[in-house]
């Protein structure tokens, strides 16, 4: 087995990687979650709302944190590194950040309602499509407009400025995640209080909220329909570890059942999971629960599913493609209807390149079960249908080859030693060295 993973975190391009992944493999053993990556990167933005000493742990390697570490110290915070703590100090900061970090990730619009609080001026390129869909961010500059800012577009940057952002009621049109937390970012430092109605109940919010109390916040209801938010003149330091990433335990659920394996779960928050738990104990495996940790196992056939992503408690959107890569070889078809995005099948063709017999059509797929799927070349679109991918291949006769692995990396810590952990056979190679 060839392990060439080190050059993800030390500068090397894994663009130029591709993943090989050896025949079906029943998956059985335990892994570890790390923190959650859609927790970590906002509390990493919210560092930026105080001067004084933030110190993260358990921060994991992947690319997405990388990117908005950088993000944030380019905008002038000093930032110390010790194994996998990370801390901050934005003791003076810009208004500006970089134009080709921001364009890297989306997430990196979340630095917006922090930096809008704090110096009440921003200037951040527009975060623009990606994969998935075209993802507006509409419903965050109503909210940072709702509370006082004046808002202009120019060049493809956003121009935000206010005297002072004043509390305000907000109504979401859709309880957008990154909107809740930007709103909810910018409203800590506001004079008065704010009510995000209509707030996007994910985990993830939660966490932040708690962070940002962690700081001297005052904000309470998250994880519930309404966010009040009473605006404290100054923030101080905080010492905080993110939440365990509800996705990542999730794809590896999905990867017990879907090679008929038996894995134990640990360092979850089997509430977070719940969804994806009763669509797998649907579908015929079975899921034990315990306080922190899960086992999920499946002997029998893989009975097909009617699924619909929701936002939170509802069915992620994030495990769509695990899913329909599981289901590709159920006994029987299943429906999946994304609610969520309007281009998330990127994976269809991938999967049908393997054998899946999938027909897609607007935000419906129509999964027909065939007996097994076959390994061949595929790429990765985006970091979930790389997942999917990577789940297609356990199950997949023959060795499938996955490139523009770089998309898996964004998102999952380790995944490849992980995988290995639990009876994978899977390797790195640089693309260049095979021509
Ligand atoms: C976050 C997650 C992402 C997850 C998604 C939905 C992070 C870093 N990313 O993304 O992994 O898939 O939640 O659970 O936490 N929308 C608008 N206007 C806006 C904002 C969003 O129309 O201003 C729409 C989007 O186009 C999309 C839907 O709302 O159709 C959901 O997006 P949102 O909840 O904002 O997702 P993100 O915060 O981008």
């Amino acid at each position: 087995m060839i392990f060439k993973t080190a050059c993800l975190l030390t500068g090397g391009d894994p663009s130029k990687l591709e993943l090989f992944v050896n025949n079906r493999t029943r998956l059985t053993g335990e892994v570890t979650v790390s923190s959650s990556k859609n927790a970590i990167l906002p509390i990493l933005a919210a560092s930026l709302l105080t001067d004084e000493e933030v110190q993260i742990d358990r921060v994991p390697s992947i690319k997405d944190v990388i990117i908005i570490t950088e993000l944030i110290h380019n905008l002038g915070s000093g930032i110390e590194k010790k194994e996998n703590k990370i801390i901050f100090r934005a003791a003076q900061v810009g208004t500006s950040p970089d134009y080709e970090l921001v364009r890297q990730i989306r997430a990196s619009f979340l630095v917006a309602g922090p930096l809008l609080a704090r110096h009440g001026a921003i200037k951040i390129a527009l975060p623009g499509g990606c994969a998935i869909g075209t993802r507006p961010i509409d419903l965050h500059l109503k909210g940072f407009r709702a509370l006082g800012a004046g808002i202009g577009l120019s060049g493809g940057n956003v121009i935000a400025s206010s005297s002072g952002l004043k509390g305000n009621h907000i109504y979401l049109d859709f309880p957008s995640v990154g909107a809740t937390e930007n709103i909810m970012m910018a409203a800590a430092l506001a004079k008065g209080t704010t009510y995000i109605e209509n707030a996007a109940l994910e985990p993830e919010v939660v966490d932040l909220a708690n962070f940002i109390n962690t700081m001297g916040g005052r904000i309470s209801g998250a994880g519930r329909n309404v966010i009040r938010i009473e605006g404290v003149k100054r923030l101080h330091g905080s010492h905080y570890t993110a939440i365990a990433d509800r996705i990542e335990a999730g794809t590896y659920m999905v990867a017990a059942a879907a090679t008929g394996g038996d894995i134990t779960i640990k360092n979850v928050i089997p509430e977070h999971v719940k969804a994806v738990t009763a669509k797998l104990i649907e579908s015929g495996a079975q899921v034990a629960e315990g306080r922190d940790k899960i086992r999920v196992k499946r002997d029998g056939a893989i009975k097909p599913l009617y699924l619909k992503t929701l936002p939170y408690p509802g069915f992620p959107t994030d495990m769509q493609a695990q899913f329909m890569a599981y289901l590709s070889c159920a006994d029987g078809s299943s429906v999946i209807t994304e609610s969520v995005f309007e281009n998330r099948f990127m994976h269809v063709p991938e999967l049908s390149r393997m054998g899946a017999k999938i027909k897609a059509e607007s935000r419906t797929a129509i999964i027909k079960g065939v007996k097994e799927l076959s390994g061949t070349r595929v790429k990765a679109t985006d970091l979930r249908a790389g997942a999917a991918l990577l789940i297609g291949a356990l199950m997949a006769k023959g060795t499938s080859i996955i490139s523009n692995s770089e998309h898996i990396d964004r998102g999952y810590e380790n995944i490849v030693d992980k995988l290995n952990g639990l009876g994978a056979d899977i390797y790195r190679q640089e693309e260049e060295s095979r021509h």
